[in-house]
C-alpha cells in the first residue's frame, strides 16, 4: 500500500504534535506513531518547562546557564534562540489548552531546579509532560485533515538509496522521499510518500539497561538517518538522571523530579551522612551530571546499590500539594516520603546529541527535518540544562514548520518510489536470538558506557557490540520485518554511535567523563 501527504511527521510527543499543528492548515498531514499517542517521552516529563518569565530573570541569566551547563559546546546560536523564542512558544501551548501551576497572586508558580540560577520552570503539579501531552493531543483530534497512524512503526526513511542510487556521505544531494513504515496491525510495509518529513522519534533510553524513558525510546530516528548517510553527532553525551527510585522490580524507572532537590531535598548516604558537599560548592544543588558522578562514586566506594533523597524535613503538606504523583507512586510501595527517605539511583534520562540539523530544524538530508530529543541542535552542547528540552523540542518544531512552509509548494512527491521488498525472507524461528542479544546490549552499554568511562571499557564495549552487530544484520536480511528486530538493529546502532564519538573524545567534558583522560582540553 502507498499513501501520500504533503507531511509526514514520525512521532507523536511534543515535537512532532507541535510541528504537525504548525502545519496542519497548510498540506495534508500524517502523523505516525508506534504505539499510542500517547506513549511518549514527553508524557513521562515531572519537573516542568523552561523559559523567563518574570524579573529578576532574564534572557541573559538563562542563555548564561545553559552555556555553563553545555561545557563550551553549546552553540551560541541555537542557543539564543530557544531562550528568546521560549515566552511565545508557552503561548503558544497555553492557547493550545496547557495548564500550568499558578500562585495565589495568579501568576506562574515557577520552580527552580540544578543548574538554574533563577526561578523559571512553569509546571503542572508534579505531572507536567502529560499535561502537556493531553493538550497537544486533544488540538490534533480537532484537526479533521491530519490523519493519525498508531501502531504504525517507521523502519527506514527513503532516499535515493532505494532507487539504486549510491550518493555519498559527504556529498550534501541526499533527498528524503518519505518512509516506510510496518502497519503492526496489518503486518505488512506501507510505503509513505512525502514532500517532507519530520523526525520526531525521541530519545534513547531503552539503549541502556536501567533507564527514566519509557520503551519506545530506542533511538529509532538516529538510526534511520545513520543508515541513511545523514549527519549525526554529539552521541556520547548521554545524560544519567541522578535519581530514579531504587526499584529493581520496574523498568523504565520511576523518576524522582530534580525540582525535589530545587525543594530542599537532601542527598543522604545510607547512614544518613549527607556528601555533596564533598563534590561540588552547590552541594545537592550541583547539575545532575556532577550529582550522578557523585552517587555512582559512592556507590562504588562503599558497595552499596542506592542513596537516598530525603524531603522528611518539609512540611508533609506542601511535599504532597507539589509532589502528588510522586508522593502517591513511593506510598504504594510503603515509602511515605513525608517521613521516609526515598532510595535513589542514576538512570539513563536524556541524550544531548542526534541529528544534526541547522536553525530552521534541517537535516543534512533534504526535505528532512528533526526536532526533540532525536535532534542535536547546538542547544545542550556537552549537557543539557534541566528543564530545556521541551522548550527545545516547541521552538525547533516551530521553526522547522516556518521553513517546510516556504518550500511545500515546490517539492514533487517522488513516485517512482518501489514498494518494500521482503522476497525470500520468513519469520525468524528463534526469538530468543532477539531478546538475548537486546538483552547484551542494553548490558554492554551499562557497563562499559555509562557514567564513568574508559579506554578499555569503550574498546571492549565495541568489539562486543560489533559481534552482536554482524550477526543481527545477517539475521535482519534474512527476516520478515518486525517491531522487534528493528528495536535491536536500532539499539546497536545507535550504541555504535556513543562509543564510536566517545572514542574519539580525548578529555573528559560535560556528559562524557573518562578516567584515562579526566581533564578537559582546551577550547
Ligand atoms: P517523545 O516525546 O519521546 O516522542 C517520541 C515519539 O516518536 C513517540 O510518539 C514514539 O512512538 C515515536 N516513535 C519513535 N520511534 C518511532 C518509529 N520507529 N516509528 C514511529 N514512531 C516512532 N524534559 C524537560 O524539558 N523537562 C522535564 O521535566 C523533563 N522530565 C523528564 C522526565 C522523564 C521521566 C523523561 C523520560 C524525560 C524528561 N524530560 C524532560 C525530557 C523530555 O521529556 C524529552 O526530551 C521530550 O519529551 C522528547 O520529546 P520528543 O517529542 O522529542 O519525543
Ligand atoms: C526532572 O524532573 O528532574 C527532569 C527534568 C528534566 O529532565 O529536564
Amino acid at each position: 500500500m502507498t499513501r501520500e501527504y504533503d507531511f509526514l511527521v514520525i512521532g507523536s510527543g511534543i515535537a512532532g504534535l507541535s510541528y504537525a499543528l504548525k502545519v496542519a492548515d497548510y498540506g495534508t498531514v500524517a502523523v505516525i506513531s508506534k504505539t499510542e499517542l500517547k506513549e511518549t517521552n514527553t508524557a513521562y516529563a515531572q519537573g516542568g518547562i523552561a523559559s523567563v518569565m518574570y524579573q529578576p530573570d532574564s534572557f541573559e541569566k538563562h542563555i548564561e546557564d545553559t552555556l555553563i551547563a553545555g561545557d563550551g559546546e553549546c552553540d551560541l546560536e541555537a542557543v539564543k534562540k530557544v531562550i528568546t523564542d521560549a515566552p511565545e512558544q508557552i503561548k503558544q501551548l497555553l492557547s493550545w489548552g496547557t495548564s500550568f501551576d499558578k500562585n495565589a497572586e495568579g501568576d506562574f508558580d515557577l520552580h527552580r531546579e540544578g543548574g538554574h540560577s533563577e526561578h523559571r520552570i512553569l509546571h503542572h503539579k508534579d505531572n507536567t509532560g502529560a499535561e502537556i501531552q493531553r493538550a497537544l493531543i486533544q488540538e490534533l483530534r480537532s484537526h479533521k485533515s491530519i490523519d493519525i497512524l498508531e501502531d504504525h512503526f517507521a523502519v527506514d526513511i527513503i532516499t535515493q538509496h532505494h532507487l539504486g542510487k549510491v550518493t555519498e556521505p559527504w556529498m550534501k544531494d541526499i533527498i528524503c522521499y518519505g518512509a516506510y513504515v510496518l502497519n503492526k496491525k496489518e503486518g505488512s510495509v506501507e510505503t509513505i510518500l512525502a514532500k517532507t518529513t519530520m523526525m520526531a522519534t525521541g530519545g534513547i533510553g531503552s539503549v541502556y539497561q536501567t533507564t527514566t524513558n519509557p520503551l519506545i525510546a530506542t533511538g529509532d530516528g538516529i538510526a534511520m538517518v545513520f543508515r541513511a548517510k545523514g549527519i549525526i553527532e554529539n552521541m556520547e553525551f548521554v545524560q544519567f538522571h541522578p535519581t530514579s527510585l531504587y526499584n529493581l522490580s520496574e523498568r523504565p524507572s520511576f523518576l524522582i523530579t530534580e525540582a525535589m532537590r530545587g525543594y530542599g531535598g537532601i542527598l543522604r548516604r545510607i547512614d544518613g551522612s549527607e556528601f555533596m558537599e564533598d563534590y561540588d560548592e552547590r552541594g545537592c544543588l550541583a547539575p545532575r551530571d556532577i550529582v550522578a558522578r557523585a552517587i555512582d562514586n559512592e556507590l562504588k566506594l562503599r558497595g552499596e546499590e542506592f542513596v537516598y533523597l530525603d524531603v522528611s524535613h518539609k512540611p508533609a503538606e506542601e511535599t504532597k500539594e507539589h509532589f502528588p504523583n510522586i508522593y502517591k507512586k513511593c506510598k504504594s510501595l510503603g515509602i511515605d516520603i513525608t517521613k521516609d527517605m526515598i532510595p535513589v539511583v542514576p538512570a539513563a534520562h536524556y541524550l544531548c546529541g542526534g541529528i544534526k540539523v541547522d536553525l530552521n530544524g534541517q537535516s543534512s538530508i533534504n526535505n528532512l527535518y528533526a526536532t526533540g530529543e532525536c535532534s542535536s541542535t547546538g542547544l545542550h552542547g556537552a549537557n543539557r540544562l534541566a528543564s530545556n528540552s521541551l522548550i527545545e523540542a516547541l521552538v525547533f518544531a516551530n521553526a522547522a514548520a516556518k521553513d517546510a512552509l516556504k518550500s511545500i509548494e515546490d517539492i514533487e512527491i517522488n513516485r517512482k518510489i518501489p514498494d518494500w521488498n521482503d522476497e525470500g525472507t520468513s519469520h525468524p524461528e528463534e526469538m530468543i536470538l532477539i531478546t538475548q542479544s537486546n538483552k547484551e546490549v542494553q548490558q554492554i552499554m551499562s557497563k562499559y558506557v555509562g557514567i564513568v568511562r574508559s579506554n578499555i571499557r569503550l574498546n571492549r564495549a565495541y568489539d562486543r557490540l560489533e559481534v552482536i552487530y554482524r550477526e543481527t544484520e545477517s539475521l535482519f536480511q534474512n527476516s520478515k520485518v518486525s517491531e522487534k528486530i528493528c528495536h535491536l538493529r536500532n539499539k546497536i546502532n545507535v550504541g555504535y554511535l556513543i562509543i564510536k564519538m566517545a572514542r574519539k573524545r580525548k578529555e573528559s567534558r560535560g556528559l562524557h567523563y573518562t578516567i584515562d583522560y579526566p581533564n578537559k582540553l582546551p577550547e
